[in-house]
This record gives structure tokens, sequence and C-alpha cells, in this order.
């Protein structure tokens, strides 16, 4: 996956010439879209293309631009004139830090990239290759036949233990990464709860919901500060993301500040960590309910494997492998919406969009909508053979998006998911037991609600 190069499209008028875009249908007088959108957000973005290319929505007084074509979408990651911000944003600001690279703008966001990027090149994954064979084989050996596996606890265990491990090396990680997947989960669930629901003051009532938000908020900060403090004191600087964060230097060549090492930690373990563990659910989820699929993965790993256990070097030669996990990742994106706001008066699509306005659309909506897939909804991994993978239209399908916000994980991401999903589909089959309720919970990130599976032996 590359990152496009900027094409703006010229406006010919100025933007205070156009028209603004039309305001979507079904609002309620005082409260706008809001209800809908806060009652069933996926099926409310999901048909808002019926109502235009942008449309304007009222959420109580406030008015939020939706983009619904995939076209678009592009148009608006790549463009200069919209910059990280919005509710998404502020709220993720305010808990986790407002110095970590997902929430910069501007030159303290391009010396952060800077500063990351040697950890996530494509060329650096093959290095993280020997703890993402050991994690994903541990995941699937410490399950006992016939027992019920609870896939949000194994999900989030293995994706916390392979960016921990990776990205922030040492012998210390073992008992940190199970703090910070018990940390992680909770203040992911607060999180949303106070983006849709943003009650104030009364979340900071010393309630029972509270103060266990507030121990895991104040638990992943803390194992964050432990983790740079002991790097520190051991002297040691192997090459790893830490050690680029403890050695770099702002633009007048200073080290960063503490906080800003602190806060770029919390800011690449906190979506590195929910998004892979919701993909791992929604993987689960798929080869428990599509068993011939899981079977042909179990074919192909083993052709390529001879039956010896799957190896890093193993996943470039999965193909159907990594179309499992892509057509997995297109009907259950684990990154589900994403907000913009214009820094400018400005165009997109033929219409005006105020400076300041905030913008949003939704991954899901884009990679479910019948204009852009035939049999949209339908599970079929073969979408993406090349030759029918041209038929997708550009945008449709970017899971990491573009641009200069373009996840920096992307390769990283693929070949754990891709080893993740091998090592799953040869070992066992999948059976929902009672109790299990794989609707989908809608959160910070999409996943099943609670996956709760038996492991058959193969
Ligand atoms: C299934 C796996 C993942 C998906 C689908 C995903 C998706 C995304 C998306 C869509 C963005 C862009 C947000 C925007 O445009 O507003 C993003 C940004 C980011 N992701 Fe990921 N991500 C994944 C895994 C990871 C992992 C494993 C890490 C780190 C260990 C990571 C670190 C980041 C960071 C630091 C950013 C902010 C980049 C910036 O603003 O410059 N992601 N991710």
């Amino acid at each position: 996956m590359t990152v496009e190069s900027v094409k703006p499209e010229a406006p010919g008028h100025e933007a205070a010439q156009l028209c603004e875009p039309p305001l979507a249908g079904g609002g309620v007088p005082g409260l706008g879209h809001g209800l809908k959108l806060v009652r069933d957000p996926l099926a409310f973005m999901a048909r808002l293309r019926e109502h235009g290319d942008i449309v304007r929505l009222k959420l109580g007084p406030k008015t939020v631009y939706a983009v619904t074509t995939p076209d678009l979408t592009g148009a608006l990651a790549l463009s200069t004139d919209f910059k990280i911000g919005g509710p998404l944003w502020e709220s993720l600001e305010g808990l986790l830090g407002k110095e970590g690279v997902a929430t910069a703008n501007g030159p303290r966001h391009r010396r952060q990239r800077r500063t990351i990027q040697p950890a996530f090149r494509l060329d650096a994954t093959p290095g993280y290759g020997p703890v993402m064979e050991e994690e994903a084989h541990a995941l699937t050996e410490r399950w006992q036949p016939g027992e019920t596996i609870d896939c949000t606890s194994e999900s989030f265990r293995v994706a916390v233990r392979i960016a921990a491990r990776c990205l922030l090396r040492g012998d210390y990680m073992d008992e940190r990464a199970e703090r910070l997947c018990a940390a992680l989960a909770t203040v992911f669930r607060g999180m949303y709860r106070r983006m849709v629901v943003p009650l104030g003051p009364l979340y900071r009532l010393p309630l029972p919901p509270n103060r266990k938000f507030n121990r895991a908020l104040a638990d992943l900060h803390l194992v964050v500060d432990e983790i740079v403090a002991e790097r520190r004191a051991s002297g040691q600087k192997p090459d790893d993301l830490l050690t680029a964060l403890l050695e770099a230097k702002d633009d007048n060549g200073d080290p960063i500040g503490e906080q800003e090492i602190h806060d770029q930690v919390v800011a690449i373990l906190t979506p590195g960590s929910e998004t892979v563990a919701s993909t791992v659910m929604s993987l689960l989820h798929m080869l428990a309910e599509h068993p011939e699929h899981a079977d042909k993965v179990k074919a192909e790993v083993e052709s390529v494997t001879g039956g010896r256990p799957v190896a890093f070097d193993d996943v470039r030669k999965l193909r159907h492998t990594h179309n499992v996990v892509v057509e997995t990742m297109r009907l259950h994106p684990a990154v589900w919406i994403l907000t913009r706001r214009a820094v400018t008066d400005t165009e997109l699509g033929g219409y005006r969009i105020p400076a300041g306005a905030d913008i949003v659309y939704s991954p899901y909506a884009i990679q479910r909508d019948p204009l852009s897939y035939g049999h949209s909804l339908e599970f079929d991994p073969d979408r993406w053979l090349p030759e029918r993978a041209e038929e997708v239209p550009k945008y449709a399908m970017r899971p990491f998006s573009v641009g200069n916000r373009k996840c920096p994980s992307d390769h990283f991401s693929m070949a754990q998911l891709t080893l993740i999903t091998a090592a799953l589909a040869t070992k066992y089959r999948f059976e929902q037991v009672p109790g299990s309720n794989d609707g989908t919970r809608v959160g910070v990130t999409l996943h099943p609600y609670r996956l709760l599976l038996r492991p058959v032996p193969r």
C-alpha cells in the first residue's frame, strides 16, 4: 500500500461563491441527526450516500459535514486544507496526551513522523519476525482443546504483546504487557462513552465505573513511565522505537521533553493495540463463520510449510490468507470513523466548506457500499484476487488511510495479522458457544461484542 501524492483539484471558483452541501434528511427539530447517530451509528453512516456526496448533519446546535464517496474521502485525506481535529481527536487528546504523533499537526507532526517511521519501514518488519512468530504460536498453544476462549482478552493480549515486545523491546515486557492489556481495555471502553455521551462533570463523580476508568488510565500512564525509566536506567540502546524516541531532537536540535516522550509511547501503543486486537477478534469470528475459508487457509499454509509451524518468512507466499485478512478488514474495519477539521475556507466535491468545519467519514460505510462492491455484504476473500481487485474503485479500501496521516504500521500490522490467521486456522476450527454474542460492538473501534469460541483441534 502506497502513499498517493497530493493531486489538488483546481476549484475553478472561490470557495466563498460555492454553495454549502445539502442537509441530510431525517433530522429531528432541536436534536438534528444526533439521536439517529447515537442509536445506530453504523446504519446511519451507511445510508448517508443516498443524500449526497457530501452532506451536512446537525448534531444539536453543531453542524458536521459527512463525506460519503470513496474519491472524496481520498481527496479529504490528501488535502492540506484539512488537519487532524474534531471531537474524536479532542477526546483522545484529553485522555492520552497532547504531544503524541496521533494528535499533533504541522511541523511537530512532520518531525515526529520522521522519528517513528524507521521502526515501521518495510525492511524493518523482518526484524520483528521472531517475536511475531512466537506470539502467534503462543496464542494457540495456551488453549486447551474443548475450553471456551474469551476472544476479547485473547486478542488484546496478542496485540499488546507484539506491539510492546517489538517496538519497546525488553525482558520486563511480559508483566507490563499484561498490565497494559487490562488498562487499555478499560480505557478504550470508557473513552468511547465519554465521546458519545459527553456528560462532563458527571464523569468526575467518585462512582465505581469512573473510579475503574481513572485507575486504568493512571496505570496506563504509570506503565509507560516505568518502561521509559527502566530503559534509561539500563543504559542500553537497542535498535528500537523507544531508543529512537529517547534520542529524538526537536527542531532546534535539543532533546525532546519528557512529556513528549511519554505521550509518544502512549500515542503509538494505544492505537496499535486496540486496532490489531479488534481485527484479531473479527478474524476469529470470520474463521468460525466461514469454515470453508478456514480450511482453504489451512491448505494454503500447509502447501507452503509442508507441515512445519508457519514462520514469518512464509507470510508473503500466503495469498489466500492475506485476502481473508483484507476481506475481514473490509467488512469489519477496526477504524470505522475518522474526522478532520478544515483549516481554511475551502472546497470539497464542488461544495463550500468553511474554516473550522468538522468533517467526518466512515470507512465502514465506504467499504460496504454496493456502488463500489458487487454483493457488498458477502464475505468473499477472492474479490482481492489481482484480476478482480482492479474493479474496486480507488479509495474504496484504504483501511490504513492515505496521505500524511496514513497509519505508519500498515506492513507491521498486515504481517502479524496474516501470521496469526495462518497459525489459528492450521491448528483449530472454531465454534461459537452458548453465551457468545457476535453482534458488532461500536466503540472507538469496531469488534464483536463478546465472542466466545471453542477451539476444536484439527
Ligand atoms: C489493523 C491494524 C490497524 C489499522 C486498521 C490502523 C488504522 C489506522 C488509520 C486509519 C490511521 C489514520 C487515522 C486518520 O487518518 O485520521 C492510523 C493512524 C495511526 N496508527 Fe494505525 N492502524 C492499525 C495498526 C496500528 C499499529 C499496530 C500501530 C502501532 C504500533 C499504529 C499506529 C498508528 C499511529 C501512530 C497513527 C497516527 C499516525 C499519524 O497521525 O501520523 N496503528 N491507523
